[in-house]
């Protein structure tokens, strides 16, 4: 599994690479551990079954003259060992297992809470205790131990970052939990592993782990509401956006703009990419996104506004792209 995983590239813009045998936190070391055990030992048993069928078809080939292969029928002591052998290695398994799945779900101390919303077809991020909401894009402090609260805001997701920890399911009405603490800094990539719908292929999740003061410094712009527009195009663009069904589905605090239907707005501008990952969060993929999302991205609830005037759209991105 893991090696064909490690070869898959998932292609948004620049992507991080996606390997689940090669973690950044102790709880997915623990993971990868114990399926290099699992395949260290199924190698070592597909190479003692096969030299063993190998030396038998070589030298009990048919030859002329060759005696009577010896025959194992009724041999008790060889039918015990090869029942209790793999007994044996199956129940050790199982109790490495368990230990594994106790030392990755194992409360950690003073965890950063972060809610977590599978929705159709992106992920919300609620950081409870900083006043932070922001969506597909997760930021964390390196080294400092996590709590993901994950749920599902309209069917089952599941929420996979492969070189952080095993996948979770977000379910609605239930909070699954996932404990994990990354241990180096970087960009990690990873997507919703339920089918969920049309666009499940394009319900990313990128994770940025910054070094605490980098971190502090998100929190608090993320903390600030949006600041007004200055230049000419971005403060019309902000009336586009507020006298638009915009309005509808997307908050950007600092504005009367509070609808919950679509990602938080407020601080658009600083994320890498848009729709979830389907393109980089660039003015002409933006433009792009708000004329055709329909075709960007087909059954998103994001509604294609062609009828905006050329004007409008260009003042909408930069309005947008200009909140940090
Ligand atoms: Cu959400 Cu698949």
């Amino acid at each position: 599994m893991g090696a064909g995983l490690g070869l898959l590239g998932w292609s948004v813009g620049c992507s991080a690479p996606v390997e689940p045998l090669n973690p950044v936190t102790p709880q997915g070391l623990a993971i990868a551990n114990l399926f290099n055990l699992a395949l260290a030992l199924s190698a070592l048993i597909l190479a003692l079954v096969v030299g063993l069928l190998l030396r038998t078809l070589w030298r009990d080939r048919e030859r002329p003259g060759a005696p009577e292969p010896p025959q194992i029928h009724g041999n008790r002591t060889l039918e015990i060992v090869w029942t209790a052998t793999p007994a044996l290695l199956l129940t050790a398994m199982f109790f490495l297992m368990l230990q594994t799945m106790h030392a990755v779900d194992a409360a950690v101390p003073d965890a950063l809470r972060i809610q977590v919303l599978g929705r159709q077809w992106w992920w919300e991020y609620r950081y409870p205790d900083l006043g932070v909401v922001t969506a597909n894009e997760l930021h964390v402090p390196v080294g400092h131990p996590l709590t993901l609260e994950l749920t599902g805001d309209d069917v089952i997701h599941s929420y996979w970052v492969p070189r952080l920890t095993g996948k979770r399911d977000a379910i609605p009405g239930k909070w699954n939990t996932l404990q994990l603490a990354v241990q180096q800094p970087g960009v990690y990539d990873g997507a919703c592993t339920e089918y969920c719908g049309l666009q499940h292929a394009w319900m990313r999740i990128r994770v940025f782990a910054d070094p605490p003061d980098q971190f502090e410094a998100w929190v608090r712009q993320q903390q600030q509401p949006a600041a007004a527009p200055a230049a000419p195009p971005a403060v019309r663009g902000q009336q586009v956006f507020l006298q638009n069904t915009c309005v509808n589905c997307h908050a950007i605090a600092g504005t009367p703009a509070a609808a919950r239907v679509g990602p938080d707005l407020t601080h658009f501008g600083s994320r890498t990419t848009l729709g979830a990952g389907v393109r980089a969060n660039t003015p002409d993929n933006l433009r792009d996104w708000i004329r055709h999302a329909q075709d960007v991205k087909p059954g998103a609830l994001m509604p294609s506004f062609d009828t905006l005037s050329a004007a409008d759209l260009d003042a909408l991105a930069a309005y947008l792209e200009g909140l940090k």
